[in-house]
């Protein structure tokens, strides 16, 4: 193993991504973040990215995290609720690279806080990328996959580029729950997000919190990691031959039985609102008129709709969605490349200091 050289300043991109089959539901509540089924992903462009540095040094009292100019626990067991695991990643990868030092860790969005987009997946995805270059660990992307899932889950799949599948896996330990790229960035360029933002709060119920509740109490939950698995293989068939009307549907199906399971559970966990039902009802009719399924929706756990369609479809989709009240933005990504190191001078450390570059927090 090289030396590790301290206080040198390592920075990573990356990108979230959006699930076509959702993950929902775990198999563990050890913070492994092991999921009941598999699912596959689109890798977004840089239009939404995050950058993540990382420095191990001597002059820091103790390890140091944030995100978007604001500082967040890392030790502790509840706020953030990702801090425990963080600490137990850190302290793992420091270990396996012999490194006493503590860490500063600043990550920040090119895109507002408020714009109503989960950034776990690529704020986690980039500091296993930073942590492992910055701890020349040379972690492979596979194993770096699993190390980003046990921060959340939906970030091993933001270790690739293109379409992006996670096998679930069924060893105990995790270790063959990872994800792969099954298609690159090339594969279907026309394919695009049209994200509407029709509420750019905070999620109401965390997805961790939601995950275990929905496991816990719904009785239609016990129908879905089979369902979902299918999907998988369907998304997978419908890509490869660039079937949009087959996609679409199994896309859509997808996102309505995890809704379907969130409102199954006992108290009902509901992220989806009017205007995400508009969306839901502009898109069949949409598709209704063209013959066939040119345009998709998806929803994580929020009222945010993700609407996936080719190039070709995309004035026919903006052209609904501007005469919808409730929706207040769209921003439009592709297929994106996946992660990768920075190199040169861009670090939102400060070298000679050590403190974060963020001063100021985008909203
Ligand atoms: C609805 O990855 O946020 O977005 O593992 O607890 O961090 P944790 O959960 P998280 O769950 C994401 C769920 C989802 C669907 C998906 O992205 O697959």
């Amino acid at each position: 193993m090289a030396e590790v050289i301290l206080d040198r300043v390592t920075t990573a991109s990356g990108t979230p991504n959006i699930a076509f089959i959702k993950y929902w539901g775990k198999r563990d509540y050890t913070g492994l973040n092991m999921p009941n089924n598999s699912s596959i992903s689109m890798t977004l462009d840089e239009t939404l990215s995050t950058k993540t540095s990382v420095v191990f040094s001597d002059k820091l009292k103790r390890d140091e995290l944030y995100i978007n100019g604001n500082e967040e626990a890392i030790v502790g067991d509840k706020i953030p609720e990702k801090s425990v695991y963080l600490k137990r990643i850190l302290d793992q990868m420091r270990g396996l690279a012999k490194v006493k030092q503590n860490a500063l860790i600043v990550s920040e969005n090119n895109f507002p806080s408020s714009a109503g987009i989960a950034s776990s997946a690529s704020g986690a995805a980039t500091l296993i990328v930073a942590l492992s270059k910055a701890l020349d660990l040379n972690k492979s992307p596979k194993d770096m996959s699993i190390l980003a899932r046990q921060i959340s889950g939906s970030a091993c799949r933001s270790l690739f580029g293109g379409i992006v599948k996670w096998n679930k896996g069924t060893e105990e330990d995790g270790s063959d729950s990872y994800s792969e790229q099954v298609f690159d960035d090339t594969y279907w360029p026309e394919l695009i997000d049209i994200i509407a933002i029709v509420d750019p709060s905070k999620k109401k119920v965390s997805s961790s919190i939601g995950h275990a509740a929905t496991v816990k109490t719904s009785v239609l939950y016990k129908a879905r990691p089979a369902f979902a698995e299918n999907g998988v293989k369907e998304i997978e068939k419908a890509i490869r031959e660039k079937d949009l009307d087959l996609l679409s549907k199994t896309i859509m199906k997808d996102s309505n039985n995890m809704h379907a399971t969130m409102l199954d559970t006992w108290p009902p966990i509901i992220y989806l609102t009017d205007a995400s039902r508009d969306i839901i009802y502009g898109i069949h009719e949409l598709n209704e008129t063209e013959g066939e399924c040119v345009a998709a929706y998806t929803f994580d756990a929020g009222p945010n709709a993700h609407i996936i369609t080719l190039e070709k479809h995309r004035e026919k989709v903006m052209d609904m969605l501007s005469d919808m009240v409730g929706v207040r933005r769209t921003i439009e990504s592709h297929l994106g490349k996946g992660p990768r190191i920075l190199k040169g001078n861009v670090s939102l450390i400060n070298e000679k200091t050590l403190a974060p570059k963020i001063t100021s927090t985008l909203s």
